[in-house]
């Protein structure tokens, strides 16, 4: 399936990199930092940290380098038509069964490679909001550090990981993009623009949401996070290319013998000194699925950079976490820390389907249709959004559902600990989602989407505030099994009883209004009526999804239940909070109780945001890193590695139109077990030409 791009891209492909290293042989034995996890935030934290050449440090990454598969991930519309999903460049993650999501284990991909998720996701950028930024601050209270995640200090951090270029004219004109430099970033590492093909119904998307009561978005970027617009994806101009955190934070980097990333090597556990209280000293890995094992010493700090599932499994299968998770997995228990893994969040979805009368990147894409040969056809990703507030899921009712919520306050939390403070934190937590619910803020996300195997239209609603939290565990001591997800969807119980003829099992939740499950039924009824309102629905023919049978509260309901899945953001699983409510940070993102580890990537915002999550990832990292190199140096010097470079930003026009929308990827048949594999050592970008460093178990990448 995949297209051959032009000659002209291609040489824009394979442009020779200038900074080539040469290949090394073995690592040290001993490192200042040891960043666990070369995912998303852990390449800019490995980045940032080597930037003071006093520092030596070393990213150690569970998966491959992906070089093998880098023009499917440098290629943004096969995030769509060539996932990585089916490869091992993604976890290939299961949910447990779902009582209330009728009993279903839900498919969850993760990137498992040199860039984590941002390798393998589907490149919108938003950002959150200033009142959920602050509301998060609020939350720390008094604690030291927290004055660091103000609204002004993380729009700061999210700019100065971001070059912003505007769209083409052509594009401009056709998706009907409007943007404000001044709220972006201008020399970052990663890229965000716009695609560089487009389609008429991407361009009557801001219109037909104005039609229906949602407001076109003045200030996306800028702190007011609501409203319908096309957003940004993070797509280097240049050459088209997808823009993340290897290519902005490791690909550029020039060797300063400093700096050592390692692929294919799967973290086990952290190694604490017996003596002195709960300090890190070696960080325990293995390059071959659990054969063999490897120590590597630590002087300064371990930080886990594992992302939402795997930051919470390291800290669990290290001995640190709820002590009856710990002993029902015959783990050794280190440090008794109860909120590891509990308060997750994720932002539950669905889409509504229409057949259409013009084309959609989907049937170009599979039927051959007529720009099927135009290189910029496969730019194209889905980006028109809106983020819709209470008041208009809940025009005449938003005073009543905020009252029922406000009474559920302090009744709710799921049933996943035996201790106190977590469920202070459950509390925490929905106290300031309900406080976000009476606000402009997005309390749901609808997205277009025209990359359907089909060549159907969708649109998702997605849940941005969901009331039901959930946990990752382990059950089994062995570090190469997978942790246990349970986002526990659907379970949230305040509001009515659900009628009992919904109810096929006791454990299912006997109360409906102001539930998620409501919350989505109104927000996809909305996703409904948007297609059906002009100019959007001139060109849409017939629902085929759930269709016109499906009418009643409870018939959503059912097929809610029957067909949601993740909007693949899931967060907050080490939340910051302090230790009375549960967290597993603090607000210098130091886990609770240990001396010298932190967490710094999703899993910590303590509040599901109303974005998708990599900006403001980028933004966790940033922030993080400046919190700790200004622990140790006492202040970040000058010689910032990076920079955005001027870009030209092509020009060369579109003349499409058709229509648009989803989805994508079957779910991938990956192995359900094991990091695998072989060891590719990679320092700085020599990795890039595919010089072959060293290997184990016979595997080479070249
Ligand atoms: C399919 C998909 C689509 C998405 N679409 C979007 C989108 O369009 N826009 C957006 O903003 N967000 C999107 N997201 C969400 C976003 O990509 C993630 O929230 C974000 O990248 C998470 O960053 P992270 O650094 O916390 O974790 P990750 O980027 O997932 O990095 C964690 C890294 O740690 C590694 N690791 C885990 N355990 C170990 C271990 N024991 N030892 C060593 N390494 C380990 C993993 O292999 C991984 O590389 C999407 C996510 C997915 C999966
Ligand atoms: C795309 O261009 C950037 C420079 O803007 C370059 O660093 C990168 O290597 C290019 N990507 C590819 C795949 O050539
Ligand atoms: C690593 O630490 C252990 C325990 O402190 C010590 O015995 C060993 O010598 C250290 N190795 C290196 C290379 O520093
Ligand atoms: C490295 O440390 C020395 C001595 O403490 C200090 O003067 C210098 O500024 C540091 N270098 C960087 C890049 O921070
Ligand atoms: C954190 O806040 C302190 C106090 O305002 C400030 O000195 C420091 O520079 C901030 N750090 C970051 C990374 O913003
Ligand atoms: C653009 O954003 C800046 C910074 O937030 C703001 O001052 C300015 O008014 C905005 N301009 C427009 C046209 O909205
Ligand atoms: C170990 O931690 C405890 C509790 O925080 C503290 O009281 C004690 O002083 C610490 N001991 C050392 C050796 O640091
Ligand atoms: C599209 O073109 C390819 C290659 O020319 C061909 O193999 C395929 O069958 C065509 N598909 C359709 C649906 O026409
Ligand atoms: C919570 O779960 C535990 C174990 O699953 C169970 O024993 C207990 O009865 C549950 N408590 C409530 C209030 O549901
Ligand atoms: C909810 O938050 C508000 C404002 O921070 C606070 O006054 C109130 O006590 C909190 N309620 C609960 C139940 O925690
Ligand atoms: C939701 O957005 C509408 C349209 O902009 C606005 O009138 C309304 O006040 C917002 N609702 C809340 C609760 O802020
Ligand atoms: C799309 O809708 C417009 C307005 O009804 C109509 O003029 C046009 O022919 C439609 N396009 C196609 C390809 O059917
Ligand atoms: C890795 O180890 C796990 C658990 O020991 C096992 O289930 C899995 O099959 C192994 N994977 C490979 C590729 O050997």
């Amino acid at each position: 399936m995949q297209l051959a791009l032009s000659a002209q891209l291609l040489a824009g492909l394979v442009a020779p990199l200038a900074l080539a290293l040469s290949p090394r042989t073995e690592i040290a034995d001993s490192y200042d930092f040891v960043v666990i996890g070369g995912g998303q935030a852990g390449l800019v934290l490995g980045g940032r940290l080597a930037e003071d050449t006093n520092h030596t440090v070393l990213v150690l990454e569970s998966g491959g380098n992906g070089d093998e598969y880098r023009n499917r991930i440098d290629t943004p519309a096969y995030s769509y038509f060539d996932s990585l999903w089916t490869t091992p460049l993604n976890w290939g993650f299961y949910t447990v069964e779902q009582p209330n999501a009728n009993d279903r284990e839900i498919y969850w991909p993760r990137g498992k490679v040199l860039g984590g998720s941002s390798a393998i996701n589907g490149l919108y950028m938003t950002r959150p909001g200033e009142n959920e930024i602050n509301a998060w601050q609020s939350m720390l209270g008094d604690m030291d550090g927290a004055e660091n995640w103000s609204w002004d200090s993380f729009y700061s951090a999210m700019k100065k990981s971001e070059t912003f270029s505007p769209p083409t004219d052509a594009v401009e004109k056709q998706a009907d993009i409007t943007w404000n430099s001044s709220t972006h970033g201008s020399d970052g590492p990663i890229h965000a623009s716009y695609t560089g093909f487009t389609f008429d119904q991407v361009g009557q998307w801001s219109e037909a949401c104005a039609n229906i009561g949602i407001p076109i978005s003045a200030d996306m970027y800028g702190g007011s996070n609501w409203g319908a617009e096309v957003s940004t994806s993070c797509i280097n101009p240049s050459n088209w290319t997808r823009s993340y955190s290897r290519t902005g934070y490791l690909d550029p980097l020039p060797d300063r013998g400093n700096y050592d990333v390692l692929a294919n090597a799967h973290v086990t556990r952290i190694i604490f000194d017996s003596t002195s209280n709960l300090t890190a000293n070696a960080v325990e890995y293995t390059p071959n699925n659990g054969t063999t094992k490897k120590t590597i010493n630590v002087t300064k700090e371990v930080i886990l950079a594992a992302g939402s599932v795997g930051s919470p499994a390291v800290l669990l299968h290290s001995g640190v976490g709820p002590k009856d998770v710990l002993s029902s997995a015959g783990v050794d228990l280190v440090h008794e820390l109860p909120g590891v893994g509990q308060h997750l969040q994720d932002h539950l979805s669905a889409t509504i389907k229409w057949t259409t009368d013009v084309e959609t990147a989907g049937s170009i894409f599979y039927d051959n249709g007529s720009e099927r040969n135009n290189p910029l056809f496969l730019t194209y990703i889905d980006s028109a959004i809106a983020y819709v507030n209470a008041s208009n899921i809940y025009p005449t009712t938003l005073e009543s559902e905020l009252s029922t919520i406000q009474s559920k306050l302090t009744t709710y939390a799921p049933n996943t600990t035996y201790e106190n403070t977590v469920l202070e934190g459950y509390k925490a937590i929905y106290n300031t989602t309900a406080q976000i619910f009476n606000s402009p803020t997005g309390l749901v996300e609808l997205l277009f989407m025209n990359s359907d195997g089909n060549g159907d239209v969708g649109i998702t609603a997605a849940l941005q505030h969901p009331y039901s939290h959930g946990r990752i565990y382990i059950n089994s001591s062995n570090p190469m099994d997978y942790p246990v997800i349970d986002p526990n969807y659907l379970s949230n119980p305040s509001g009515m009883p659900l009628p009992p003829i919904l109810r096929t099992q006791d454990s299912q939740p006997k109360l409906t209004s102001t539930s998620d499950t409501s919350i989505l039924t109104t927000a996809l009824k909305l996703a409904r009526r948007l297609g059906n309102t002009t100019p959007l629905s001139t060109n849409l023919t017939a629902e085929t999804s759930p269709g016109s049978s499906t009418q009643s509260d409870s018939d959503w309901e059912t097929w809610i239940r029957t067909n949601a899945g993740t909007e693949y953001h899931p967060s907050s699983s080490c939340a910051m909070l302090p230790l009375s409510q549960g967290g597993v940070v603090d607000a210098n993102l130091r886990v609770h109780g240990l001396a010298n580890v932190r967490v710094i990537d999703a899993s910590v915002p303590p509040i599901a945001l109303s974005t998708h999550l990599m900006a403001s990832t980028y933004g966790v990292a940033e922030i993080g890193a400046a919190v700790v190199r200004e622990f140790w140096d006492g202040g970040v010097q000058g010689g910032i590695a990076f920079s955005g470079g001027s870009l030209t930003n092509s020009s060369s026009s579109s003349s499409s139109r058709s229509s648009a929308s989803a989805s994508a990827s079957a779910s991938g048949t990956v192995e359900k077990n094991g990091a695998g594999g072989g060891m590719a050592w990679v320092r700085g970008p020599s990795w890039f030409w595919g010089v072959s460093l060293m290997v184990g178990a016979g595997v080479v990448f070249v």
